[in-house]
């Protein structure tokens, strides 16, 4: 049984060994989440010891500490491709390397800042490490506000168990795009990538949280050590 402090720290340290595939001039994408952070934490180390670069950011909480920090932000008027990306995820299919990212809310930044990524490098703690994608967690999908019961009907025909994501005060929790979230629970996936098609292709999504054959390593914290996986 591993607890919530010794999580955290697999998290950071995963982070750490992440931050050095990091190099001088590389413009950098970065994730959000609670691991992801740790892995901002640890880049602003480096630039306070002479590394230079510049990053995107993920989201507006990620960007606001990267500022905060004092890491130099770019954009997407000025750059189409981004060398390396470090974000977390919610699920690792260990075989494969898909995920289930989007827990957090910034699944659609995520995934257009690891559609431009020469290499998405994904930190996780042992937990988030699965055989099947959908044992553990919903598929987050990112919906348009207007007709969004008709896009939750829609998914629920996909097989799923559609939950409109509710803030604390149980309003409808709201993107940094102006979006909602519908977690769909499918059970077990056998095909991610079919799945992901025709969740694409449904009227009313904007994007989902099936992140496949995006992952170039997995940088896992576990309580033996530091493993690395990497798609063959
Ligand atoms: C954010 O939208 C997510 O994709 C996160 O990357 C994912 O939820 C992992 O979050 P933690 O690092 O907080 O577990």
């Amino acid at each position: 049984m591993t607890t919530a402090a010794q999580t955290s720290d697999l998290k950071k340290r995963a982070s750490y060994k992440a931050v050095e595939f990091v190099k001088d001039g590389m413009l950098v994408g970065l994730g959000t989440g609670s691991t992801a952070t740790f892995a901002v934490d640890a880049l602003a180390e480096r630039i306070a010891q002479g590394l230079k670069i510049e990053a995107i950011a993920t989201s507006e909480k990620t960007a606001e500490q990267a500022r905060r920090l004092g890491i130099k932000l770019t954009d997407f008027a000025h750059h189409h491709q981004i060398d390396l990306t470090i974000d977390g995820a919610d699920e690792v299919e260990v075989s494969t390397l898909n995920l289930i990212k989007g827990l957090g809310g910034a699944l659609y930044r995520e995934k257009v800042v690891a559609s431009v990524s020469k290499r998405l490098v994904i930190v996780v703690d042992q937990s988030k490490l699965v055989d099947r994608l959908g044992t553990k967690t919903a598929v987050p999908v990112e919906v348009v506000p207007f007709g969004w019961q008709l896009t939750a009907e829609r998914l629920k025909n996909l097989g799923s168990t559609p939950e409109l994501r509710l803030t604390s005060d149980k309003k409808p929790y709201l993107t940094d795009n102006g979006n909602y979230i519908i977690d769909c629970r499918f059970g077990k996936i056998e095909d991610s990538a079919g799945l992901a098609d025709q969740i694409g292709l449904t009227i009313g999504v904007v994007e989902s949280g099936l992140f496949v054959k995006m992952t170039s390593l997995v940088v896992a914290g576990k309580s033996q050590g530091i493993e690395i996986l990497s798609r063959s």
